[in-house]
């Protein structure tokens, strides 16, 4: 990663809307070794918000410490207007996060469409039909391949599924980690673009990125993060050749 090649991000402004998610004080723990101090940040309705650091920053930590699949050690979460500091996995789920793991793989032994539907139950416990139509629209490669078993989808095709089941679970928030990971630069930027897509229909994005340049082409706000601190946070014209994106992903 170069942090210092140009980045050409629109000059975007944050948006005014209310803030969706609001994290507070949030530290996360591995037994004794705590890895996440004291983070604030939040995503506002319809906001791409980016959460930036380099390898073992701790992203994936606060990310899992969000949707609860890790225990928060201190802190508080805020989501809707309702605290959730308290809500277990499934909760958090149905109050509208839905999270694409770091790494996430699909069922390959079921369909593309079979795929979509488990999605479905995410929030509703049911496999419903009727959904499919609008994620077929946003992601065409989808439909085309739709009876395919998912084991004959490229790697990249493979994530773009992975987000689509996501997406149909019909999140308020959707957290993506590293969609990126080991895919072709061009699939990267499909990806990105449907998140973007997805921002301007009103659903927030809370996107972890290796990738700077992409990310920011795409985000509305960024936080920086460093040895689990957030050091620094902008727009993404804001942030881009500023000291602590330097810092946060260059050590110095
Ligand atoms: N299960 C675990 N047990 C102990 N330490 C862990 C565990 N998972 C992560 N860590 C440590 O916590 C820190 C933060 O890890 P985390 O995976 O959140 O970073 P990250 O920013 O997502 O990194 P990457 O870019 O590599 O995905 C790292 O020092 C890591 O070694
Ligand atoms: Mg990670």
């Amino acid at each position: 990663m170069n942090a210092n090649a140009s980045i050409d991000a629109p000059a975007r402004q944050r948006t005014t809307a209310a803030p969706l998610l609001e994290v507070r004080g949030l530290t996360v723990a591995y037994g004794k070794a705590q890895v996440v101090h004291d983070v604030a940040f939040h995503v506002r309705r319809g906001e791409f918000a980016v959460l930036l650091g380099r390898n073992g920053a701790g992203k994936t930590t606060i990310l899992q410490a969000i949707s609860a699949l890790l225990p928060k050690r201190g802190g508080q979460l805020t989501f809707a207007g309702a605290d959730v500091s308290a809500n277990d996995a499934p909760e958090m789920v149905r109050a509208g996060v839905i999270h694409v793991l770091e790494g996430h793989r699909v069922f390959t032994s079921l369909s593309v469409e079979d795929n979509l539907l488990l999605g479905t139950f995410a929030r509703n416990r049911r496999g419903d039909r009727t959904k499919l139509a609008r994620v077929y629209d946003l992601f065409p490669v989808l439909a085309e391949r739709r009876h395919l078993q998912a084991s004959r989808l490229s790697g990249g095709q493979q994530q773009i599924l992975a987000v689509a089941q996501g997406v149909i679970g019909e999140p308020k928030l959707l957290i993506l980690d590293e969609p990126s990971r080991g895919l072709a630069p061009i699939v990267v930027d499909q990806i990105l673009q449907v998140a973007r897509q997805l921002c301007d229909a009103g659903i927030a994005v809370l996107l972890v990125e290796q990738l700077v340049r992409e990310a920011l082409k795409y985000a509305d706000y960024c936080y920086l993060l460093e040895t689990g601190r957030i050091v620094g946070e902008g727009t993404s014209s804001e942030v881009q050749g500023g000291d602590a994106l330097q810092r946060a992903f260059l050590g110095h």
